[in-house]
């Protein structure tokens, strides 16, 4: 099988810790990682992990600044099999309901539209604003998958680790990328 290609942006939102075992997973899985984190991102990472943020990136194969417009995921035809955004901020998730490109990775999950690939948001907010709200139904209308990091106890999670696997093995899923430690639902 040909060896995926993905773009993974961190954007400021809570979540740190399934964006770090996304990278893991990915590693295993020898998907090609692309990685945009914006500078909330590494703010976040730092408060809500010990790990620090080189740590991450060499998890990555290629790491781009975000304040980079002109790097390869800029454009449409740098070949991308799809993006995922994790975690996605409201402010990300604003940026790209309205095509208001700032960002390297703002940028490039407007590409990944434009191009019809595959947008994962893993968008996280609690409680939502009608504003919050509004943006994810129109994205998801534009094509992208909204994906929020809700709470699932039908696996039986034994601790935020298990859960936060859990979530992962969603995102994954989406780009068909197996993962050995996703507990499925087997009735
Ligand atoms: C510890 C921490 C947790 C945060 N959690 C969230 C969150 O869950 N959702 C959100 O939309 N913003 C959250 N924020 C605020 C964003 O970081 C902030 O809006 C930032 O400007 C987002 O920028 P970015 O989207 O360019 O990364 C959090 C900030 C901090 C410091």
């Amino acid at each position: 099988m040909k060896q995926k290609r993905l773009l993974v942006g961190i954007s400021g939102a809570s979540g740190m810790p399934i964006a770090v075992e996304l990278l893991r997973a990915l590693k295993v899985s020898q998907t090609e990682v692309h990685l945009i984190c914006t500078d909330s991102a590494v703010k976040t990472l730092s408060l809500e992990t010990d790990n620090p943020i080189n740590e991450i990136q060499s998890l990555a194969d290629a790491v781009y600044d975000s304040h980079n417009i002109g790097a390869s995921p800029a454009s449409g035809s740098f070949p991308m099999d799809g993006m995922a955004v994790v975690p996605c901020s409201m402010k990300t998730l604003a940026g790209i309901h309205s095509g208001y490109s700032d960002n390297l990775l703002l940028r490039a999950a407007d590409v990944t539209l434009k191009e019809r690939r595959k947008l994962v948001l893993v968008t996280r907010e609690c409680p939502l604003s009608n504003i919050h709200l509004r943006n994810m139904y129109e994205v998801s209308q534009a094509g992208a998958v909204i994906l929020p990091p809700v709470l699932s106890y039908y696996n039986r999670p034994q601790s935020v680790e298990e859960m936060t696997r859990h979530i992962v093995g969603k995102i994954l899923d989406q780009f068909e990328i197996e993962f050995n430690e996703f507990r499925r639902w087997e009735g």
